[in-house]
């Protein structure tokens, strides 16, 4: 495996490309909005800076992992030469679906493709191809620079080779791979993460406590590394929201998305990356 395309450039999707990048692959990314392609870049290169200033990484090392990665604004170009296509665009599964049928018809044949999707387990996404032995779930943390694992699932339709693929891929970045060998919504940390937040959610709505004690609880009683709430601003409150709407339109228990969110998205807060959701950033 030596070349990756990674498809979506936003928050995730950029990260993927450059942690990729950073362990030698030659990495496409491609974004079907040119200016967040763009845009991209320059906030990979703020996170860097901070990464950096913590002694994480060399400023040689990120300009290496730079000449690696190669932005394009042509679906075709990007994933022609793949041996691996990692999907990170928005938590909607119709375009997902749509999308997959494209990376079928351009990428070749023996190509693995994968889904960082939050929820949406890949045989729904592999019925859209030709191709379904080579279709798997690859979901990554945020941030995936510091975060260390990586969940692989296993459909019943993906061949054991390709998970294996996939397997050796997450060591290959430095990652330590977390196999599902059967697939399930949510997979492993996102099922028991939407159960805390959804309870995080119904204290502040009943009126129990504040944004700031709910977290709190989290972080001092639980010695959870980030609270609910300030973890659902770094997520982004309208990927956050794509994906509790996604699980209940997935799963029968599932609880819709909570109002309170709804409102948020209506007032154009989406967290950290509009400087408002839960709290104020600077
Ligand atoms: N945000 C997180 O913490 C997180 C963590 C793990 C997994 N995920 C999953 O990763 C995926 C991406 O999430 P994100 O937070 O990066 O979202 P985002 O909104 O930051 O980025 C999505 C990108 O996809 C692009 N896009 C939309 N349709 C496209 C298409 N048809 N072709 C190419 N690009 C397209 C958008 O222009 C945007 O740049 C989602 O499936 C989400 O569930 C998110």
């Amino acid at each position: 495996m030596n070349q990756i395309s990674v498809i979506g450039a936003g928050l995730m999707g950029s990260q993927i490309a450059l942690c990729a990048a950073f362990a030698g692959f030659k990495v496409h990314l491609y974004d079907v909005d040119e200016q967040r392609l763009q845009t991209s870049q320059q906030q990979l290169a703020k996170q860097m800076e901070k990464y950096i200033k913590k002694g994480l990484f060399s400023k040689t090392q990120f300009d290496q992992a730079n000449d690696n990665l190669i932005l394009e604004t042509s679906l075709s170009k990007a994933i022609e030469q793949a041996d691996l296509v990692i999907e990170a665009i928005v938590e909607d599964l119709t375009l997902k679906r749509n999308l997959f049928q494209q990376l079928d018809e351009f990428a070749p044949p023996h190509a693995i493709l994968a889904t960082n999707s939050s929820m949406i387990v890949s045989s729904m996404l592999a019925s859209s191809t030709t191709r379904p032995d080579k279709v798997c779930n690859l979901h990554f943390f945020n941030p995936v620079f510091l975060m260390s694992v990586v969940e692989v699932v296993k459909g019943a339709h993906t061949s054991n080779e390709t998970a294996q693929a996939a397997v050796d891929f997450v060591k290959r970045i430095h990652k330590t791979p977390l196999l599902l060998q059967k697939e399930i919504t949510g997979f492993i940390a996102n099922r028991i993460l939407t159960k805390v937040m959804e309870e995080a959610m119904f204290l502040l709505e009943e009126g129990i406590a504040t944004v700031e004690e709910i977290d709190l609880a989290c972080t001092k009683a639980l010695n959870h590394p980030i609270g609910p709430f300030a973890l659902m601003d770094l997520t982004g409150l309208d990927t956050a929201y794509a994906i509790q709407k996604t699980q209940f339109e997935l799963e029968n228990d599932a609880k819709e998305p909570s109002p309170l969110l709804k409102e948020k998205l209506a007032h154009g807060q989406l967290g950290r990356k509009t400087g408002q959701g839960f709290y104020t950033y600077q």
